[in-house]
């Protein structure tokens, strides 16, 4: 079997608001996306990784991981799906299987990793690391001002997706090729699944496994890698 990461890294961090794209902020010595793939590639069974980024990206040459032979580098899109079609593009084998992980989730540990390449390869259609919510969660009223609740959601059964999720690549490419031509909203592989009829796997996974998104993520991220390079 063959494994592939397909990491979106094209966004441009509008919730961070930092002086540039978030997942060229350094934590713990280097960049977030140097961690991410770093996390990666510390699988030996992982053995290239598909960056998407953006098509004028000014940081990316002057990293490191520019030259390293294991990397391939394609042009992000407008949306993030179409970042990871652009990544899955480079990729000739259909029948190897791609993990899509943010480059925005440096705190991934090799043990979900795992646990996810093992649930995926005896699945029927792919799995994804998911892990249950805890809050209880709430419906605002729509066009509320200021907010209101509408009701209470059941939260019983409920996850958080988080990436990797992983799929053969035929499998995936075309999923998102018809979910996007029929105007799905796509916001995670899994969803161009579902949105097909398949029903991939929920592999429970570390919530300390976050998307940096907002200012105060970047503490916690550094706490995080700080424990798990130790
Ligand atoms: N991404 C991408 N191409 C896009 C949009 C997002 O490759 N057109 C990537 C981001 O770089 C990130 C991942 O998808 O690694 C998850 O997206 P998100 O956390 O939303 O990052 P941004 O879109 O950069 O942030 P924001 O939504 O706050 O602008
Ligand atoms: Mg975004």
């Amino acid at each position: 079997e063959e494994f592939i990461a397909v990491v979106p890294a094209a966004g441009v961090g509008s919730r961070m608001a930092a002086d540039r794209p978030k997942q060229y902020l350094h934590i713990a010595g280097k960049t977030i996306l140097e961690h991410t793939v770093d996390r990666l590639l510390s699988l030996t069974e992982i053995t290239r990784v598909v960056i998407a980024i953006s098509a004028d990206d000014p940081y990316f040459p002057l990293l490191p991981l520019a030259t390293d032979p294991r990397i391939i580098v394609v042009d992000g899109g407008a949306e993030r799906a179409d970042s990871v079609f652009a990544g899955l593009a480079a990729i000739e084998n259909d029948n190897a299987w791609v993990l899509v992980h943010d480059a925005a989730r440096p705190c991934v540990r090799q043990a979900d990793l795992r646990a996810l390449i093992t649930a995926a390869i005896s699945s029927d259609c792919g799995a994804i690391l998911a892990t249950p919510v805890r809050d209880t969660m709430k419906r605002g009223l729509h066009h509320s001002t200021p907010p209101q609740i509408s009701h209470t959601v059941d939260r019983d059964n409920l996850w958080h997706a988080l990436t990797p999720q992983m799929f053969r690549v035929g499998l995936l490419r075309q999923s998102l090729t018809s979910a996007l031509a029929q105007g799905a909203t796509i916001t995670d592989e899994a969803s161009a699944l579902e949105f097909c009829g398949y029903t991939p796997l929920l592999v429970t996974g570390r919530s300390d496994n976050l998307k940096v998104t907002q200012p105060e993520d970047l503490a916690l991220a550094e706490f995080y890698l700080q424990l798990l390079l130790k």
